[in-house]
Formats: structure tokens, sequence, C-alpha cells
């Protein structure tokens, strides 16, 4: 927990948290906004939101939308979150200066991107931290990843200086950046700061100050700049009178044209405002999506650490690689998950059960020592303690599965509580029904719950037998202890402790099949007379 929520009264107007939000994902060729695309069963942007509110409360959380504003924020309205609009997406400084109204009450800001999933509380509390400790104008979060490639380039004093910005564009433009870094001016900061640095080194020294001076994007970087491994992971600290002093100096000399929230490292540096690099303890927290590629490496690594999450806690998953389980999944100890399952929503499962591969469970509730066999489909259902069911099996939603019920290959269930005992071991439909405990639905059978306009219910008691392949033509009832003869059609309400049949009577011909092959004619196949074949009543 931060100082701001412990002390809300009088840092109230300490710190705001803005997402920028507003992009419109280019890189992911979709219709669908960026921020609400999903992972782990969530979209990026509530994800986002979801760390934020630990550390400011709601109402001081500022999303900018813009592409598609109104479907990004009915999708995360219920968060009490505020938005704030840029109509035009012209870059992530553009996106700050729509927000300018906004965060004007507060004296510092984090600034967090809507495509950085992964981010946690710990994070943004150690940097909201350090950029107090440091007195910064600005801070932002740097790592150093194996391949720097598309990353904003972070630059310490000591480093290679920015190139001239009008040079740097130009040369961008020309897709020549061997004229980028011009020996001119990187050369006597190299020999200011006693390290040389050849250009070809792809290590840089350690800053030995967290001091910044500017950040420059990917396309602009000289040859010098390119080896340098410290990025800008997306994710700053500001203090804001001084942000918003020097806002309205950005420019959009740069190869995509945008306002570059990244230049105000250049500008405050400039103004002789301090600007500090926070090296981020686990920059994979930090990482972004910009292609559908980003996002389901991101998706795996969410899962992955939710399976990992759950094996801490005494959960056996075997090839946790290959199931897929949503953040907000619980499950108890000693249960035995195979793999390729896949546990999503708000999905509960008790411990000392076994859920068999293939088996995908949405939204779910499953009390302790269940078994689910293999490729059993269920959503928004409850089963109780020791029930058993698949392979095959399918809940659709509504279904509440009593203690120790067994539902076998090809059980379809919709609404429908089972009680406890119940069995329903083959090939059913059991849909807006209510089964007693203990009754026995035989195979094949099928509660005919809906006429065409209307859904009806079929009520069967307790200790009851259901023969294969009936038909239950709903509304219907049947008490407790009845038998129903396989194959039967009941329409009319079978009264308790009775038997019904409702089923054509059979016909028995004796010799019948053999007289009709004797007198059939050698080497030809026995000639079928429709008239003469099936019942006679
Ligand atoms: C940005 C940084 C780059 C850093 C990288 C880390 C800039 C110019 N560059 O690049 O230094 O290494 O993040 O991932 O900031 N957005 C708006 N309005 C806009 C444009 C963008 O709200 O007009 C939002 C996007 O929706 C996104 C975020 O800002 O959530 C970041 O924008 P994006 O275009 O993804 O920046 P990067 O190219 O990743
Ligand atoms: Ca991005």
């Amino acid at each position: 927990m931060t100082e701001e929520r412990e002390t809300p009264a009088s840092t109230t107007s300490k710190l705001a948290i803005v997402i920028m939000a507003a992009g419109k994902g280019t890189r992911l060729k979709s219709r669908r906004p960026k921020v609400l695309h999903e992972i782990g069963g969530k979209s990026l942007l509530s994800h986002v939101i979801a760390a934020a509110r630990e550390i400011v409360p709601p109402e001081h959380i500022y999303a900018v939308v813009g592409h598609q504003a109104d479907k990004v924020k009915a999708a995360v309205a219920s968060t009490g979150i505020r938005f704030v609009e840029q109509t035009e997406q012209r870059g992530t400084g553009h996106a700050i200066q729509a927000a300018r109204e906004a965060i004007a009450g507060f004296e510092n800001i984090l600034v967090l991107s809507g495509d950085a999933p992964l981010i946690q509380p710990e994070t943004l509390s150690a940097l909201w931290h350090f950029h107090q400790a440091q007195q910064a104008a600005m801070t932002l979060t740097s790592a150093e990843p194996a391949d720097p490639t598309g990353y904003g380039r972070v630059i310490h004093p000591e480093q290679p200086d920015p190139p001239h910005r009008a040079t740097a564009v130009m040369n961008a433009l020309l897709d020549q950046p061997q004229k980028l870094g011009a020996p001119s001016f990187s050369q006597p900061h190299r020999e200011k700061g006693g390290r040389p640095q050849p250009s070809t080194s792809l290590v840089h020294p350690q800053p030995s100050s967290p001091e910044v001076v500017a950040i420059i994007e990917q396309k602009m970087l000289s040859p010098e700049q390119l080896p340098l491994r410290e990025v800008n992971m997306g994710l700053y600290a500001f203090r804001t009178a001084p942000l918003l002093a020097n806002l309205g100096t950005l420019d959009t000399n740069n190869p995509h044209g945008e306002l570059y929230l990244t230049d105000m490292a250049h500008v405050l540096h400039a103004a002789g405002e301090r600007v500090v690099a926070f090296l981020a303890p686990d920059a994979d927290q930090l990482l972004g999506a910009n292609t559908i590629a980003e996002m389901m490496a991101l998706d795996a690594n969410l899962r992955m650490a939710s399976a990992r999450r759950l094996m801490a806690a005494g959960v056996t998953i075997f090839r946790p690689e290959t199931c897929v389980i949503d953040a907000d999944v619980e499950v108890g100890p000693d249960t035995v998950i195979e793999p390729f399952v896949q546990l999503l929503g708000s999905t509960r499962i008790g411990s000392d059960c076994k859920i068999r591969s293939y088996t995908v469970v949405e939204n779910c509730s499953v009390g302790n020592d269940v078994v689910l066999l293999q490729s059993c489909v269920m959503a928004d259902s409850t089963v109780a303690d020791g029930a058993r069911l698949g392979p095959f099996t399918r809940l659709r939603p509504g279904c509440e599965i009593g203690e120790e019920v067994h539902m076998g290959n090809f059980v379809e269930a919709k609404k429908a509580k089972l009680h406890k005992g119940a069995k329903a071991g083959h090939l059913a439909y059991l849909g807006d029904a209510e089964i007693g405990e203990g009754t026995n639905i035989g195979a094949g059978v099928i509660t005919c719950n809906y006429d065409g306009v209307h859904k009806h219910k079929t009520l069967i008691g307790n200790d009851a037998f259901i023969g294969s392949d009936s038909t239950l033509v709903a509304p219907v009832e049947v008490g407790d202890r009845a038998y129903i003869g396989a194959g039967s059609c009941i329409t009319k309400d079978v009264p308790a402790g009775s038997l019904a049949v409702a089923r054509a009577h059979q016909v028995t011909k004796e010799g019948w099949a053999d007289s009709r092959r004797a007198h059939a004619a050698p080497n030809t196949s026995p000639a079928i007379d429709p008239n003469n074949v099936g019942f006679k009543a």
C-alpha cells in the first residue's frame, strides 16, 4: 500500500494516474481497439486499471481514450475511473496534452500505457517512491533487454548525445542512418566522460547516475546510439507543474510527425529540470503489445504466472505450458490438472479433484473430490463434492450438479438441477429439468423442453428410473420411485411409485424370417415387399 491510500485526506491531490489508451493499434491490423483485445481472459486495459486501482482511488485514474472511445469507455466504465477524450491521435505527448485539465489539480502523475497489461502495483509503487526520493520532474522506467530493437533508447549524460533534431529527421526519412551520428557531436562527450566507446561495441557503460538527458526513438538513433541497450519502457512519473509548463513545446519533427511524450525528457532536461531513469526490477512486467504475436506472448506469460501461482498453492499441473488458466481462477490443493485443460473466468475448483485433458471450465464453481474426465465443456454452473463427469459431458449455463452425481459420455444439460447421487450415464439431453436424489436416467433420454415458442420444465422425483431412449415431453412430472419403460414417449404426468410405458406393442411372427429366406430365389438378393414388413396391429 502506498502513502496515497494510507492518508487520503492529506494527499488526495498528490497523485493521479493517466493511462494512455487512445491509440488505434495500427500494427495489430484489427478492427477492435487495441486496448480491448484480451489476454488472460481480460482486456489489456482492464489489467492496467486493476494495477492502477491498487495505488490510487478510481476517481484519480484517467484513461485517455480516442479511437472507438465509446466502446472503450463502455467496456471499463464499471471500474469507476474517469475518461479524457483525445479526438485525434497525434502521439503520446498529445495524449497527455489532452489530459491537461484533468491532471492540473494533482502534484504528480504516473503515466501508464494501456497496451502494457502485465504491470504490477508493486512496480508502480516502487516507481512512485523512487520519483519522490529523486525529486525529479520526470522519472522514466527503463530496462536492458537482450534485443532493444524498436524501443526508445535512454540517453545518459556520458553517452552519445542526441543528434541534432533536424538532421535526425532528415536522415530517418531518407533511410540513411549512417549519416546520423556525425562524430562532431558524439566525440567530445565520449572524451569528457573518459570512457571511450567504440561505435561497434554492443555494450554501453552503466550509467553512473540515473540522470537522463533524452530518449531517442528507434527510427532516430545515430549509429553510435544503436548499440545502447537501456530502453524506455513507456511507464513514467512526472511532477505536474514542470510537465504542464513545458508540454506545449513538444513538436512533430520526427518520422511519424507525432508529438512524442518521450521528447519531454530532452525538453525538461534542457529547461534545467531533473530527469532520471528508474531501472525496472522486473522488466517483463512492462512489456507492451504492438502486434498480435506480442500479445499472445504476453498471454502465455500471464497464464504461466497463473499456473505457477496454483502450483505454489499445492495444485499439480502436468505440462502447465499447455493449460490456459485465467488470472482470477482458484484451485484447492491436491487437485491434479492434466495437459491441455482450460480454466477460465471466475472458475473455482476445490481440493482433491482430478481434471483430465481437454476439459474447458468457464465461470463454474466445482467442489472437492470431483472428477472431470476428458473433454468436458462446462460454463456458468456449479458442481458439488464427489461428482464425476465425462468424458464429453456438456454443462450449459445454469446447471446445479449435486453431490456424487454421475454424468457420462455425451450428456448435455442446460438449467438442470441433479440432486445427490443422480445418474445420467450416456447420451442424454436434460434441459430445464430437475432430477431427484438417486434417480437413474437411461441412455438416450431426452427432455423435450421446447415447443418451438416456450421452454417448459421436466420434474423427476427421487429414486425414479427413466428407461433408455425415453422422451419426456415437458411440462411433465414423474413422481418418486416411478419407473418409465424404455423407449417411452411420456406426455402425461406419472404418479409416484407407478410404471408408465408409452410405446407401440411388439409384434413377433415366429418363423417369418426363415420361411422368407427359404422362398427366395437362389443367387438373388431377397426382395423386400414393403407391404409385408413391419407391424400389423
Ligand atoms: C512507446 C515509446 C517508446 C517506448 C515504448 C515502450 C513514444 C513516442 N515512444 O512507443 O519510447 O520504448 O512505448 O513500449 O511514446 N496512445 C494514445 N494516443 C496517441 C498515441 C498513443 O493514447 O495519440 C497510446 C496507445 O494507445 C498506447 C500508448 O499510448 O497504449 C503507447 O503508444 P504506442 O504507439 O504503442 O507507443 P510505442 O510505439 O510502443
Ligand atoms: Ca506500445
